[in-house]
């Protein structure tokens, strides 16, 4: 046997090996950046929710970041936030991460802000940064981020996790639309299950009525978190 067929058979048998052979061990030093600082984002993703819908357990509790890294060193410039707000505009649309690219590319060609930027540096702009999102992307979201040309895509909780939790889901993973996506100028790195562990709790209660509510929120009689 190949040393990397056993490699991959060993580490098999601590991860699912799907996570383990697409996405990298999220507490890796990627790109020159300390697991700490992707932690400090994804909660800036999860916070992202009670900052946009006002709620502390919005019941779509899908959260994004923005940030820039290019800097050489600290944790890098928050560009925007987002999140999923179908429910407050009826634009079903609007997942936390295309929520977030409208913000961000309003920000950045705001004309009294801090970047005034045109709409073609704005386009431009999208491959010095990274999305952070609290749980992976869905298809649509996912080809978002690479028809914008984003650095880097960082996701919490798995599109597996969510299906298995009970949340309807089109079946296609970010790593399948991001090999199918060769024919773009840009590249992404892609990097999955940071800090699941605290974005997981976020997708947990809504279809389980024994699994607790968020901090600071109570079960309704109709089952929804309030
Ligand atoms: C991101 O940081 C780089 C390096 O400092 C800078 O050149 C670029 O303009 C920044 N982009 C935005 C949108 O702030
Ligand atoms: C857009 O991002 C800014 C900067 O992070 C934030 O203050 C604002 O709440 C965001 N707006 C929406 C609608 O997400
Ligand atoms: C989640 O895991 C990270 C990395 O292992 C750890 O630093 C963090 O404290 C954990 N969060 C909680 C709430 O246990
Ligand atoms: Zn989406």
């Amino acid at each position: 046997m190949n040393p990397c067929a056993l490699c991959i058979l060993l580490l098999g048998s601590f991860f699912p090996p799907a996570l383990c052979i697409t996405t990298a061990d999220p507490a890796l030093f990627i790109n020159g950046i300390p697991y700490s600082t992707r932690s400090y984002w994804m909660r800036r993703a999860n916070k992202a929710l009670q900052d946009v819908t006002r709620s502390l357990c919005p019941f779509a509790a899908f959260g994004t970041a923005i940030v820039n890294h290019t800097y050489a060193q600290g944790l890098g410039d928050l560009i925007c936030i987002g999140a999923n707000q179908n429910g407050q505009t009826g634009n079903p649309s609007l997942h936390g991460e295309i929520a977030a690219i409208a913000n961000c590319t309003a920000i950045l060609t705001d004309p009294k802000g801090r970047f005034r930027l045109t709409p073609s540096e704005a386009q431009a702009a999208f491959a010095d940064l990274t999305l952070y999102t609290n749980a992976e992307s869905c298809p649509m979201c996912a080809s978002a981020i690479r028809w914008a040309g984003f650095r880097e895509y960082v996701y919490g909780t798995s599109i597996d996790t969510l299906i298995c939790k009970g949340w309807g889901q089109i079946r296609i993973a970010s790593v399948d639309v991001f090999r199918a996506s060769f024919d773009l100028p840009s590249r992404t790195r892609l990097m999955g299950g940071v800090l699941a562990n605290e974005t997981d709790p976020y997708f947990l209660w809504q279809y389980d009525p024994t699994y607790p509510c968020p901090r600071g929120c109570s079960r309704s009689p109709d089952g929804m978190s309030s």
